[in-house]
């Protein structure tokens, strides 16, 4: 069965039959986890836009484990630039047959530029069809009726930014869920500054009294396991 670890803020580990896909590895300067970068050992990594709370860590990570890197064209030519050797190009409404399941890139409403102001493309969400299993991590972004479409054919699991001002506040996010119609609601991008502090709790009831969907909280640390 494949599971989500959460490791804080927009920061996600998918594991799937023994393989370890890191999402948005932004460690290093997390405030929510203790987890060093050095300690993961990814074979892929996926990232959703150039914004240093996504890209992160993605560089190192990628040197030393060999990590195929699988993002929108200008960010995979950006970390090959840096050294990255081996990186995937995709973009906006492109999917992929990946050894460990299908990534589609799909629309979101926000910027993507690299730290240093180097253009990163348009950011991305994620549609992962892993095991049988749908997921979608919406990245960054502001909500969008589209989002009824990528709820299309159903979804277990929906990863949603929930800490306002830079993304979808809690108030949008449960239209967002309403809209996407998964199993399963996860919030993430939320309290790692007080810029984006959140009460999930309140999230949570307030997702679960306006749709059918369950939300799910977890501490970075926590698993979730993708039934
Ligand atoms: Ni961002
Ligand atoms: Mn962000």
């Amino acid at each position: 069965m494949a599971t989500l670890t959460y490791y804080g803020h927009s920061t996600w580990a998918l594991d799937t039959k023994g393989t370890m896909v890191l999402i948005d590895p932004f460690l290093t300067g997390n405030t929510r986890t203790q987890v060093a970068a050095a300690s993961l050992s990814p074979s892929f990594i996926i990232v959703t836009h150039a914004h240093g709370d996504h890209y992160g860590d993605t560089v190192d990570l990628a040197k030393r484990t060999g990590a195929l890197v699988i993002a929108n064209f200008e960010i995979a030519n950006y970390a090959q630039k840096q050294g990255v050797a081996n990186a995937h190009a995709m973009h906006i409404g492109g999917g992929h047959e990946f050894p460990f399941g299908r990534v589609k890139l799909t629309p979101a409403l926000h910027g993507s530029s690299f730290p240093d102001g180097a253009y990163g493309g348009m950011p991305a969400g994620i549609l992962l069809e892993v095991e049988g299993k749908r997921v979608y991590d919406a990245g960054d972004t502001a909500l969008f009726s589209d989002m009824r479409l990528i709820g299309e054919g159903g979804l277990d699991v929906a990863l949603l930014p929930i800490g306002d001002n830079f993304t979808m506040g809690p108030d949008d996010a449960a239209k967002a869920a309403k809209l996407l119609g998964a199993r399963t609601v996860i919030p993430q991008h939320y309290n790692t500054w007080p810029l984006i502090a959140q009460d999930p709790q309140q999230f949570k009831r307030l997702v679960e009294s306006s749709t059918d969907s369950r939300v799910a909280i977890l501490e970075p640390g926590d698993r979730f396991e993708i039934r």
